[in-house]
């Protein structure tokens, strides 16, 4: 971007000088980049110097001219949430300042430890200052809970409000993230399992919430039809929203229910892949994605959260034992891997098998 300005034109063996008095006087525009000719430097200048700044100048800086110019701007650097609260909180409490927080759409999600708890509506203020983009700031003020997985939130900073419209993996999502379960930082994940699928499959999302799979899957795969189901009514409204906004909807099947109760009515032995993502419980729900799965037998992508000394080994146990119990079985674990760190030492493990 650039920008006409008012400038000090000097010649170039005066350039440092006239720079420094210029800073020393506090006129020089410093959001600006000075420009440099053969044999001049430009100044660019806040504002017309006063009549004994000029007196100054021309005293120290002999062979000046003031002449408007056009500017580049310079790039701002971004300041971090600790740089921006240095000073405002005291200096032993600095080190509670989160370094990481959860952006969807324009909404800000933070985690805000006791200790500065207090500072709250500050931090939160830091936060719309550091991203540009965010017009509303909410602190978690729960764990996630409930069938529905949600958690409570205030509102810091910023306008009061908890939906929004979050981009991912070239699709567009209405969220509310007081009334349904979304996460960011899953979205490589989604899009690994909906680069999996092949033209022609039957897909079943048993938790699709807003659809973050479900809508993904039909929108890179033409040849698709995607069954999701959920139980909060919430995320069903959303996900019909959503698939009409990616205009899927005539691949995507919204279903509002209890997964083992859908199944069991309505989808018995219809799918070629069956997406698990419930951490909590999935494995409670082994069984019913035998049953949706056709009687070939197909992929499920299973997860867990693992908390160590728990492992990968002996989630794939676990998984086999609960497949095993359908008189189905795993043939194989084509992927295996902790996908994001939940808290201290537990990870949500994905978890890929081909069951026959
Ligand atoms: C962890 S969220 C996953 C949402 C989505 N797949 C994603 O990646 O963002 C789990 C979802 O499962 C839904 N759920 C919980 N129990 C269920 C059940 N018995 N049947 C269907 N959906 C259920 C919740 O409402 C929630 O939306």
């Amino acid at each position: 971007m650039s920008k006409t300005s008012l400038c000090i034109e000097v010649p170039r063996n005066y350039g440092q000088k006239a720079l420094a008095l210029a800073n020393k006087l506090g006129i020089s525009d410093k959001t600006l980049e000075i420009q440099r000719s053969e044999r001049k430097i430009f100044i660019p200048l806040l504002h017309r110097p006063e009549k004994n700044e000029l007196a100054t100048l021309r005293e120290q800086v002999p062979d000046f001219r003031l002449t408007t110019k056009v500017f580049i701007e310079k790039k701002q650097e971004k300041k971090t949430l600790g740089e921006v609260l240095q000073n405002r909180l005291p200096p032993h409490l600095m080190t509670f300042v989160p370094r990481a927080l959860d952006i969807v759409g324009d909404i800000a999600i933070i985690g805000i430890p006791t200790e500065i708890k207090a500072y709250e509506n500050l931090v939160g203020e830091a936060v719309l200052k550091t991203h540009k983009n965010v017009r509303a700031v909410l602190a978690k003020a729960s764990a996630v809970t409930g069938s529905y997985r949600l958690r409570e939130f205030s509102v810091t900073a910023g306008e009061n409000r908890t939906t929004t419209v979050y981009k991912e993996n070239g699709c567009t999502y209405h969220v509310d993230v007081a009334k349904v379960y979304f996460s960011p930082r899953l979205s490589h994940e989604h899009m690994r399992v909906a680069s999996l699928v092949q033209e022609g499959e039957t897909v079943v999302d048993l938790f699709a919430g807003v659809g973050p799979f479900s809508v993904l899957i039909a929108k890179v795969v033409e040849d698709v039809k995607v069954y999701a189901v959920d139980l909060n009514p919430a995320a069903f409204e959303l996900l019909k929203k959503n698939c009409r906004l990616n205009r899927v909807e005539n691949r995507v099947f919204p279903i509002l229910g209890d997964a083992k109760h859908i199944i069991e009515n309505k989808l018995l032995g219809v799918a070629d892949r069956v997406i698990m993502n419930l951490p909590e419980k999935a494995l409670e729900f082994v069984d019913t994605a035998c049953k949706a799965l056709k009687p070939a037998g197909g992929i499920v992508h299973h997860y867990e959260f693992i908390r160590q000394p728990d492992s990968i080994e002996n989630m794939k146990q676990r998984f086999s034992e609960a497949v095993e119990k359908t008189g189905r079985k795993v043939d194989v674990f084509p992927f295996a891997k902790a996908i994001r760190e939940t808290a201290p030492y537990e990870w949500q493990v994905a978890l890929d098998a081909k069951i026959l």
